[in-house]
């Protein structure tokens, strides 16, 4: 029989060549919660403790996962974001803590007593929308996206959650091609916004196991999204609405030209945490 010591060892030796130590202690950290119910602190006065069959099963399951580059999130089903669990799967980016950044700013901006009426573009697990549904409670919220599998996630996320959102399947590339017989306060977008170019540098358990419809454009057009949402936005904003994005770090400023050309007054890049340029906020739109 294995105890927690030999089980911590298997995971040292088999993901050094993947992980760096830090990050192998906090999967296992995570994991020992999960299945074990063993708290990250009790984790070095329980060593010697023996673990019983099942959960051994359960634990090597996931570290035989974890080797092959399957993302913790997707093991586990599910990945934390502004202090609640997503339910997430192959058809959902993992919510990332640079968009935790943008719901902050939309929550510092606008107030929680007056209703507001809200669109999240490509919601994918529904994190934005429904966290900002979570704080707006009294505001509308419709989140789009175009997998109709992401949807269901998200719908789901929204139901476990207990938020109240209207959730619709759509290309937004083809807007013009709906009706659109409401105006918005706040239109937020987290786009697919890596280039094929940067593609290539990334790791192997984000492009084996996340959406490609989630994360990628063309080289040749990587701005598309900002481009035909900000095009939506010139139809669909109200007045004093505001419009929300997070960016490509590399490609913010020609995000911004791009938005001052569509005829935004105002256009504010804003850094994260790391000091990257990862989000936007523009407002007064001039037609
Ligand atoms: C970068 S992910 C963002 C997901 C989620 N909002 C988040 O921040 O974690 C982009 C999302 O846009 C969706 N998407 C891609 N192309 C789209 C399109 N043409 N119309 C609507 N949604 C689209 C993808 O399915 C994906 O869920």
């Amino acid at each position: 029989m294995e105890t927690l010591a030999n089980l911590r060892s298997a995971f040292k030796d088999q993901l050094s060549s993947s992980y760096d130590e830090e990050e192998i202690r906090q999967l296992f950290q995570l994991l020992c919660l999960e299945y074990l119910q063993i708290p990250k602190i009790q984790i070095p006065l329980r060593l010697h403790e023996h673990i019983l069959e099942p959960q051994l099963k359960i634990m090597l399951e996931a570290l035989q996962e974890l080797t092959q580059g399957k993302p913790i999130q997707h093991i586990l089903g599910k990945a934390p974001f502004y202090g609640m669990d997503f339910r997430v799967n192959e058809h959902t980016l993992i919510p990332r803590p640079e968009t935790e950044e943008l719901v902050d700013l939309i929550l510092k901006q606008h107030s929680t007593k007056i209703p507001l009426k809200l669109i999240d573009i490509g919601t994918g697990s529904g994190c934005i929308a429904i966290s900002l549904k979570k704080h707006l409670a009294h505001s509308q919220l419709i989140a789009v996206d175009i997998s109709a599998d992401a949807i269901a996630v998200a719908k789901d996320n929204a139901k476990s959650l207990g938020a109240d959102v209207e959730f619709r399947c759509l290309d937004i590339l083809e807007w013009d091609l709906t009706l659109w017989n409401e105006q918005f306060d706040v239109i937020v977008s987290n786009p697919p916004y890596i280039t094929q170019q940067e593609k290539l540098n990334m790791h192997r358990n984000v492009l084996d196991f996340e959406p490609d419809s989630a994360l990628f454009v063309e080289d040749e057009h990587p701005l598309l999204f900002y481009d035909v949402i900000s095009s939506f936005a010139q139809q669909q904003l109200k007045r004093n609405g505001i419009l929300y994005f997070e960016v490509n770090q590399y490609l913010a400023e020609e995000t911004k030209v791009l938005l001052l050309k569509k005829g935004f007054q105002h256009v504010e890049v804003i850094q994260d945490i790391n000091h990257a340029a990862r989000m936007i906020k523009a407002w007064d739109l001039m037609l």
